[in-house]
């Protein structure tokens, strides 16, 4: 769904944009729809989200090279951003994890991109679980010793909240160079009325759609003290729309929306 509605807005480099286009994003045609109508919000959340994600990821690497070299991928889904960054960085190596779908998107990646395919490996594991992921990224040529960039784009919504901080804690753990970029729903508790019931309503659809109980969110302060990590910047959709846009089109206040983004380094 995400894809289908977020189109070649979801890529950054000519090979990120083949990719998009060649899925079939057809399984999420009727719930793209649906959102695309009723929350308009939540497509312009997709695009803010994967632009900051990737001004992040280039500072980071501009300011701290060795950090870019190393990049996994939490809950990578279809996203194009590891075959972006494959493209950008030829020195890089990038570990996608997810569930599902990273056989079928190995073999997509491989057969569109031979060469950067070889930068990237795609490890399927469940992230609840955090020495079944070591394990694999071990295997799969990860070094722990090296500076990490850890990626975590819409995955905070599926995960409990608990071991979401466990897992960003061991994350930044590994290296005091490492950070960790995240995109997160903010607990209901701390948001506007009328924006805490859109956000209701919206994830209540979703969570029907993809068969799960509720939707995570969380408090940041809370979610800091659990993970250990100290965040380095933050982000909302009216700061992402001035920096992307010059001028707010949809969010005029940081309450105008429950999503928020954050740069994490170890504490
Ligand atoms: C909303 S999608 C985000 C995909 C991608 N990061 C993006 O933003 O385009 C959430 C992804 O998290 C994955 N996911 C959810 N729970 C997971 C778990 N326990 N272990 C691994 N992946 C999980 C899902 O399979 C799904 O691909």
């Amino acid at each position: 769904m995400v894809m289908r509605l977020t189109g070649e807005e979801a890529a950054h480099t000519d090979a990120g944009r083949t990719y998009v286009k060649r899925l079939d994003t057809q399984a999420g045609r009727e719930m793209a729809d649906h959102v695309a109508e009723q929350w308009p919000h939540a497509r312009m959340h997709f695009v803010l989200r994967k632009w900051q994600l990737w001004t992040w990821m280039n500072a980071i690497a501009v300011n701290a090279p060795a950090v870019g070299r190393q990049v996994v991928v939490l809950g990578a889904g279809w996203s194009a951003m590891g075959i972006d960054w494959a493209h950008q960085f030829i020195d890089a190596r990038i570990w996608e994890v997810d569930l599902h779908h990273q056989r079928d998107k190995e073999a997509l990646v491989q057969q569109l991109f031979p060469v950067a395919a070889n930068r990237m490996r795609m490890i399927e594991a469940d992230l609840s679980n955090l020495g079944t992921l070591l394990s694999g990224l071990r295997a799969n040529g990860w070094r722990a010793d090296q500076p990490t960039l850890w990626v975590a784009e819409g995955l905070a919504y599926y995960l409990d909240p608990n071991r979401f901080a466990a897992l960003l804690r061991a994350a930044l753990t590994f290296n005091p160079s490492n950070r960790a970029v995240i995109e997160f729903g903010l607990a209901h508790h701390l948001m506007r009325e009328d924006v805490r019931a859109r956000t209701a309503a919206y994830h209540g659809y979703l969570a029907a759609q993809i068969g799960l109980p509720a939707l995570q969110s969380f408090d940041p302060s809370e979610f800091c003290l659990r993970s250990g990590a100290i965040p380095l910047s933050w982000a909302d959709p009216s700061s992402m729309e001035l920096a992307r846009n010059g001028r707010a089109l949809m969010f005029t206040s940081p309450d105008d929306s429950g999503m928020r983004m954050a740069v994490l380094g170890p504490a």
